[in-house]
């Protein structure tokens, strides 16, 4: 894959390009916060949101976009079904309130947010239907490892296109990797920079001053180096700018293994087995 242009896109198996470069908007207010953090992403290049209706904010986000007047379709829009909905099987309505708030007709990727136990696989079919009524150009999961995605597969009739993520050099988790890609599973990074931890990093400080690049820019190129979707999110508009700048060098084979040799499996967010929301 050439990696040369904030607007590359991953194909996702439904024939969908999907672009391999994000913003991500978690803990991200709603109103003026978001909305800025969304139209300096869209000026600076970014065509990929990433929100969730438990982040409270698709109105800004959706506000934002209208704002820019950038067509719809060169857009790519993730938003994700909250855990209640699928407690309480209101996954259609809460589909439905996230268009509303998002002041669009369809979503470019809808996601299982959290692989509640026991309802997983009954929320996926909610999500088939609304990939087959056009609303969803994409339908996929997040935070499901492998056993969650061997519960889901047997029973699902439409595949998901792709798994969002914790995923780091601390956690590469490179079996559920490899175990996404046997599916034609696109595999997406959220805390893509470790909340700015990467910065700190020992191995990244080098590689830093070795490409002429920061600690996070190493790792995001890291990231698409190995196929990985990457969303970072920030609300400053010099880090936007700066978190996309990393389309002008490559990281070597080499340095690819020093950054994959630091894993150790080390979860910052919640575990997608002992989740307790
Ligand atoms: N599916 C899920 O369950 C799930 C869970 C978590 C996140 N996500 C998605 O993934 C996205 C990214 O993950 P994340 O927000 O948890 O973490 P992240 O992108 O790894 O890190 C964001 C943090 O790093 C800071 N930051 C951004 N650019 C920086 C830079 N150049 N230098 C230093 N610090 C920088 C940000 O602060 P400032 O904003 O102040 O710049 C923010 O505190 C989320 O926004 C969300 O869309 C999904």
């Amino acid at each position: 894959m050439i990696i040369d242009d904030i607007n590359g896109t991953v194909e996702l198996s439904n024939g969908v390009k999907m672009p391999y470069f994000g913003l991500g908007v978690f803990k991200t207010k709603d109103g003026e916060e978001v909305e800025n953090a969304v139209k300096w992403a869209l000026e600076a290049g970014y065509r990929h949101i990433d929100t969730a209706s438990i982040y409270n904010n698709e109105r800004g986000v959706g506000n934002s976009i209208k704002a820019s007047g950038i067509p719809r379709e060169e857009l790519f829009i993730t938003t994700k079904i909250w855990n209640d909905r699928q407690r309480n099987q209101t996954v259609l309505e809460g589909f439905e309130e996230s268009l509303k708030l998002l002041q669009t007709d369809y979503v470019d990727l809808y996601l299982i947010h959290w692989p509640v136990k026991e309802k997983f696989n009954q929320t996926w079919k909610v999500l088939e239907e609304i990939y087959r009524s056009g609303r969803a150009k994409a339908i996929g999961v997040s935070n499901f490892l492998e056993h969650h995605l061997k519960e889901l597969l047997p029973t699902a009739e439409i595949m998901p296109m792709v798994n969002q993520v914790e995923c780091h050099p601390y956690l590469v988790q490179q079996s559920l990797i490899d175990f996404c890609k046997s599916y034609d599973i696109v595999y997406e990074a959220w805390s893509p920079i470790m909340r700015g931890k990467v910065n700190e990093l020992p191995l990244f400080i080098k590689l830093a001053e070795k490409y002429q690049k920061s600690p996070v820019q190493i790792v995001l190129r890291w990231d698409l180096q190995k196929g990985i979707v990457t969303i970072p999110k920030s609300v400053q508009r010099e880090r936007i700018i700066h978190n996309a700048n990393i389309f002008d060098f490559a990281l070597t084979g080499h340095d690819m293994d020093l950054i994959d040799a630091l894993d150790r499996d080390e979860h910052f967010g919640a575990h997608p087995d002992t989740f307790d929301f």
